[in-house]
């Protein structure tokens, strides 16, 4: 029953794609994602923990609007990160020394690791980040740094090299530019290696609208083109 609620939520905004603007598309995803994190029924905690980690910037981002047609898909109890908004800061020394002295007394009880831990926890991720710089806007880096905890989200072998914690075994990365990425995705690349190497992330999934800010371009149609081949894409892997 629970289920078919939330499915109906996700209906509900679908049905209003085409009447809204992208950005009103976004409020009424985002109150159906609210409504489901409030959801507090044992079914619904057997559903996949899809983390949704948004570091789109612009109000009505295009890179937002593309996620959030892949989350309409992926089924499970979807927590939204919004990393503007966080108040992740970038590790300092104080935060080296905090988080050696937790490793030390296997205590990460402190607040500075809950995200961390729900990273950890998380059974599918999906990164929506536009495409800046030939990388990613710098909120996700911040973030980054914050769950690559040694003794988390993983520990290192006596080898040394890093094993998993993590229960994600799928990451989708969504992205769009305002030019033509080619073979330069360094955000993408370093996400894919981080994820592969620490995470133990195995299926990785890229999607990407392109050349959105090109003198006459039909950003629309660029969108709906993107959006059907993400589709596509995604029935293949499922
Ligand atoms: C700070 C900044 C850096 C950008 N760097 C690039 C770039 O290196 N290459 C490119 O093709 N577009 C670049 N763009 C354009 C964005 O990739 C493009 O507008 C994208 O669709 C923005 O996503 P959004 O609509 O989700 O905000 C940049 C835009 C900004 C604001």
């Amino acid at each position: 029953m629970h289920l078919e609620t939330e499915h109906s939520d996700l209906q509900f905004a679908s049905v209003h794609n085409n009447a809204v603007t992208p950005c009103e598309q976004s409020r009424v995803l985002r109150a159906a994602f609210e409504d489901r994190g409030q959801e507090s029924c044992p079914e619904f905690r057997m559903m996949d923990k899809i983390l949704f980690l948004n570091a789109c910037i612009r109000p009505c981002s295009r890179t937002l609007e593309l996620a959030e047609a892949l989350l309409q898909r992926l089924q499970g109890d979807i927590r939204e990160v919004r990393l503007q908004e966080a108040s992740f800061s970038a590790l300092d020394l104080d935060g080296m020394e905090k988080r050696h002295r937790a490793a030390q007394n296997q205590d990460f009880s402190d607040a500075l690791f809950d995200a961390a831990k729900q990273f950890a926890d998380a059974d599918i991720l999906v990164i929506a980040a536009p495409y800046w710089d030939l990388m990613f806007p710098a909120v996700l880096k911040t973030y980054l740094e914050n769950v690559t905890v040694s003794g988390i989200t993983f520990y290192y072998s006596e080898q040394g090299r890093p094993q998993s914690r993590c229960r994600a075994k799928q990451l989708y990365y969504v992205t769009t530019a305002g030019g033509f990425i080619g073979q330069n995705d360094f955000g993408f690349s370093y996400i894919k290696a981080l994820a592969q190497n620490f995470f133990g992330i195995t299926e990785i999934h890229r999607y990407a609208a392109e050349g959105l800010d090109v003198f006459g371009a039909d950003v629309e149609e660029i969108l709906r083109k993107t959006k059907l081949e993400m589709m596509a894409q995604f029935e293949e892997n499922v």
